[in-house]
């Protein structure tokens, strides 16, 4: 599929399970639903756009997907160092310092998200041209650091609510776990080959 078009549908689709799982099954908010929730949203459809652009054959597509994920992480980092804070994230904190585990995963995601400005930045227009081949590729093959710490960063802030499924509202499992398993889709590929 296109890219504009499977990120509308992706997007629709996360903003749907976030609103399910914290709003409607869970007691979240509303007046959370602007950041908080379409936040949740756009991690995971970010993680989802970043991921496929390793998995689409077609390199103009991939191209699209990885710049728009790009977009969308960078966006999830600011909002989520906006909001961090007890009041919104109260199970990543000990009194009003972040838990060990929260402090690596915070460290760990802002590390994936310089990781995903190499092949954000091989990819715009003349750059592959100017540079020797395989530094090209190797800058691009840094979306892979990115994605696999994406994934330690999810694990990181989610495991304990992952080990718990009776308390997923609506069933639903955690987005961090969903998340997570986006992230490891090109490693899934490459280890099935
Ligand atoms: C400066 C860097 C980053 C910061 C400060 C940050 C912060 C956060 C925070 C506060 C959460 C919510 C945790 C929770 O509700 O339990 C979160 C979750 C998440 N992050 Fe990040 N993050 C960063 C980088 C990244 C990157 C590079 C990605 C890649 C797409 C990413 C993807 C996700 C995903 C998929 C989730 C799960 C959604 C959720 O449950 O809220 N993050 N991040």
């Amino acid at each position: 599929m296109k890219p504009y078009p499977a990120a509308a549908i992706i997007l629709a689709i996360t903003l749907a399970y976030s609103t399910f799982r914290y709003h409607v099954y869970g007691d979240a908010s509303w007046a959370w639903f602007p950041l908080w929730t379409t936040n949740k949203a756009l991690s995971w459809t970010a993680a989802a756009l970043l991921a496929s652009s390793y998995l689409v054959a077609d390199k103009t597509d991939a191209r699209r997907y990885g710049l728009l994920g790009f977009a969308l992480m960078a966006w999830h980092c600011l909002v989520s160092l906006f909001l961090l804070g007890p009041e919104f994230y109260a199970k990543l904190y000990a009194g009003n310092a972040l838990t060990a585990a929260a402090l690596s995963s915070m460290v760990l995601g802002a590390i994936g998200a310089l990781a995903f400005c190499c092949p954000a930045w091989a990819s715009r227009a003349g750059v592959k041209e100017s540079l020797d081949l395989s530094r090209w590729f190797t800058l691009q093959r840094m979306g892979y650091l990115g994605l696999a710490l994406t994934a330690i960063h999810c694990l990181a802030i989610g495991l304990p609510g992952w080990l718990t499924p009776s308390k997923w509202p609506g069933g639903l499992p955690p987005i961090t776990l969903m998340g997570f398993l986006t992230a490891l889709m090109p490693a899934v590929r490459f280890v099935r080959r």
